[in-house]
């Protein structure tokens, strides 16, 4: 296993391109199962999530090829069900189970546990494949969706915290081969699940009031080949904007979509930081003193939870009270106890972090719980004094590419060394 080693206190200064987004490609991904005919990806990232969901692809009897940031896939033949395993190992994977349905009307995969961020269930997926006439059958640690026809209709997929992103993607890309209209109300408005429903209308589906709650799908008899370009991930994009800003830098933030970022760019603005729209770049420059901030973590256009962390790392720094308030995944506090070690001060209250902020950081070796928390974790060390070393960074690797080579580029002294 591999860890970083980090020497803190260097601020981070020039320019960083942003890489396709990772949440935006596995449900594309996906996707591609709903064609006999060849796909075409662009702007794919190097990341470890992609390679299993290649995997699975493959393993569905696809043919796929990942090469210098294109994915290439053509599904002649899949199978849609039988004894594979993957699903359980990178949950982003439940959404095959949406093409599946839609295109061989049966679809069998094993039942996604939940994570260290909390109990994950996949209800609201079930809720919307049922409501299109599947029959759900959960047995023996396997979940089971078969058809004989889908038929479109009107469905609520609204939860506890909102909307769901992968659930949306699931049943949208069942619904794309249903027959009739599905309404989709409460359905997620996430930049990611636009980028996969301009995907899906390139391979010729109909769906309108995408990015709104209202989502309408007009289902067609088949689909076809498609080529397609993944938009920038806005969670690098935050990520790298708070290290900038952490460790009293100033980066260009390339290919950055400031208009996937209005939360992230306004919750920066009031902690003092200077964010500047430059065409497509962001430029990110800390303006003296940090200040507290308040943040709570909505479904989009809200804070997102995939940033939470690495924002309480930035508010370790800032003089004063934070309180950071999770609203989407019960249990996405694991970084908390890590940035203690650090020397961070920071209380949990329920679904609330209170972060008293400004009290001087020293690297110690810290353990990676999933990918937004190693995320916190590098930038935590990047502003503490001494060496920081981020053990289980496979957490990293999976979500954010090359993050020690962009660092590096950026004057942080970030090494991968192999754990002793
Ligand atoms: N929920 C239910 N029932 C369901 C599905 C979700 O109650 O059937 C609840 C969840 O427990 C949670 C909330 O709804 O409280 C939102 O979860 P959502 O379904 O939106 O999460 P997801 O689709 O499983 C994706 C991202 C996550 C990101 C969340 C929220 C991918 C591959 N994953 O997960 O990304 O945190 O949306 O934005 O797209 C990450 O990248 O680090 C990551 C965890």
């Amino acid at each position: 296993m591999e860890s970083f080693l980090i020497k803190g206190g260097v601020p981070l200064h020039g320019e960083v391109q942003i890489s396709g987004a990772k949440n935006a490609v596995l449900p594309i991904m996906a996707a591609t199962l709903l064609t006999a005919e060849p796909c075409v990806i662009r702007g794919v990232p190097d990341l470890s999530d992609v390679k299993f969901m290649a995997q699975i692809l493959t393993w569905l009897g696809a043919k796929v090829d990942v090469h210098g940031g294109t994915v290439r896939t053509q599904a002649k033949k899949i199978k849609g069900q039988g004894d594979y395993d993957l699903v359980r190992k990178m949950r982003g994977s439940i959404c095959i189970m949406g093409p599946l349905l839609g295109r061989l009307k049966t679809a069998r995969v094993s039942l996604p546990g939940g994570c260290v961020i909390g109990a994950r269930p996949i209800n609201l997926h079930l809720k919307g494949f049922a409501a299109l006439g599947a029959k759900i059958k959960i047995e023996s640690g396997y979940v089971e969706a078969t058809a004989k026809r889908l038929v479109g209709s009107a469905m609520f997929l609204g939860g506890r915290a909102g909307s769901t992103v992968l659930g949306t993607a699931n049943v949208m890309m069942a619904a794309v081969l249903a027959e009739g209209v599905t309404v989709i109300e409460s359905a997620a408005c996430e930049p990611e699940v636009i980028d996969l429903a301009k995907f899906l209308s390139a391979m010729g589906a109909k769906i309108s009031g995408v990015g709104s709650p209202t989502m309408t799908i007009t289902g067609v008899k088949e689909l076809h080949g498609a080529e397609h370009e993944v938009i920038p991930d806005r969670i690098e994009a935050a990520t790298y904007a708070i290290a900038a800003a952490a460790t009293n830098g100033e980066v260009t933030i390339k290919g950055a979509r400031a208009e996937h970022l209005h939360a992230v760019i306004d919750k920066l603005r009031e902690a003092g930081v200077v964010v500047e729209r430059k065409g497509p770049n962001l430029l990110v420059r800390r303006n003296g003193r940090l200040k507290s901030s308040d943040v709570t973590t909505l479904p989009y256009a809200g804070f997102p939870t995939d940033v939470q962390a690495q924002m309480m790392a930035l508010m370790t720094q800032a003089p004063g009270i934070s309180i950071i308030t999770e609203r989407i995944f019960e249990s996405r506090f694991m970084h908390v106890s890590e940035l203690s070690r650090l020397g961070a001060d920071i209380e949990i209250e329920g679904p609330s972090a209170i972060v008293k902020g400004g009290k001087p950081m020293s690297g110690a070796p810290v353990m990676a719980s999933d990918l937004r928390a190693s995320a916190a974790l590098v930038i935590a060390g990047l502003t503490a004094k001494g060496t920081t070393k981020v053990n289980r960074i496979y957490h990293l690797d999976r979500g954010y590419e090359n993050m020690d080579v962009k660092l590096r580029a950026l004057g942080a002294r970030i090494q991968r060394v192999e754990e002793s």
